[in-house]
């Protein structure tokens, strides 16, 4: 029989504590969860998702040249020469509105280049909220290049937040952490920073909460590059239902919401979701994307709000198919680097940057 343990952030003092959970680091208690029994992690008032930067590279082709050029999309991402003019990232602050009026600040990914990330974060003031520690945590979602390499730029303003960290990391994303240098490979990552805070490495079966509200759930998904895992982001709003945030969502929309389903108390209610949903990363349509359409609608989800790899060709159609893809501004156009694909959109269906969405 699976035991699901449910950790709590922060110390529990209600029955049902079992034993001390002694994961990783964790000073956290373990819950045992009763078979069949529905995971309530408790409501939050709102949430708000502002997004510092959904663009990974500023050109497909490029980026796809140097991937091919290493020997394919099963190469190791460390050993990839990439052209360091294309590289930018995936950075998103989450605010959390609990029901008493209290509000949280998450970072979800510390993106690619660090010049990129420092140029962001500065425009959204994000240097200085790591500064003042006015950030409660960093959730790395996977250690793919544009959600990872960045990371300097977080640790440099604050090295002792708590960071939540994919447990199927690779050897280097660890190293990274500690002050690891691979920059000989051009886009490769270094940082002069080592992190001294709580490190959360996380694994499946287990249900991390933040705050009441909002969890952190991992799934072990494949990805290119050698990459593996996700941290996804629940959060569950009072009286609208869930809302996801993801960094890629490699493992699927449909399997998260699934999850949901599955797993939490009221979980057939899904809200909303924010973030890639890695559906056509490189514009290419491919029939089987019309399901994930057909899935969705049947969810009754009111607010969609994609970008990143969802593809701009995919969004355009869900759209088009009646699904509340929730409409972005111009408002990246006034960045000092702008996407091939950004400048090319015939539609507003991203959340691009500088934009934010409310749930
Ligand atoms: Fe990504
Ligand atoms: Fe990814």
């Amino acid at each position: 029989m699976k035991r699901r343990d449910f950790l709590k952030g922060v110390a529990a003092t209600s029955a049902g504590v079992a034993v001390a959970a002694g994961v990783g680091s964790l000073p956290k208690q373990a819950f045992a969860k009763k078979k069949g029994e529905k995971e309530d992690f408790g409501e939050i008032k709102s949430l708000k998702v502002k997004c510092i930067s959904e663009t990974s590279w500023f050109d497909n082709a490029t980026l796809g040249a140097d991937i091919k050029a290493a020997g394919g999309i099963n190469s190791n991402q460390y050993d990839v020469a990439y052209n360091t003019d294309n590289l930018g990232g995936y950075a998103a602050l989450v605010e959390v509105e609990a029901l008493d009026g209290k509000k949280t600040k998450y970072l979800l990914d510390t993106g690619w280049s660090n010049d990129w990330i420092d140029y962001v974060f500065e425009k959204d003031g994000i240097d200085s909220m790591l500064k003042t520690k006015e950030i409660d945590t960093l959730i790395i979602s996977h250690d793919h290049i544009d959600h990872y390499f960045g990371l300097e730029s977080t640790l440099k303003h604050q090295p002792d937040i708590r960071i939540f960290f994919p447990g199927t990391s690779m050897p280097k994303s660890f190293e990274l952490l500690k002050g690891a240098d691979f920059s000989a490979t051009p886009g490769c990552p270094k940082n002069a920073t080592p992190h001294t805070g709580e490190l959360v490495v996380t694994k499946t079966d287990t249900l991390y909460k933040l705050q009441d509200g909002a969890a952190i759930v991992f799934f072990d998904a494949p990805a290119t590059l050698q990459v593996r895992g996700e941290n996804v982001m629940y959060f569950k709003i009072k009286d609208k239902g869930y809302v996801t945030v993801t960094g890629c969502c490699h493992p699927g929309i449909l399997t998260l919401i699934n999850h949901g389903r599955r797993n939490f108390k009221d979980g057939e209610k899904m809200y909303g979701c924010y973030g890639g949903l890695h559906i056509s990363p490189f514009e290419n349509w491919d029939p089987k994307m019309d399901d994930i359409i057909t899935g969705l609608k049947q969810y009754k989800m009111e607010k969609i709000a994609c970008n990143h790899c969802t593809g701009w060709i995919w969004a355009e159609k869900a759209a088009n198919a009646g699904l509340p893809i929730v409409m972005g501004t111009d408002s990246n156009l006034s960045y000092k680097k702008v996407g091939t694909l950004a400048r090319a959109k015939t539609s507003n269906v991203y959340i691009g940057n500088g934009d934010s969405v409310t749930f």
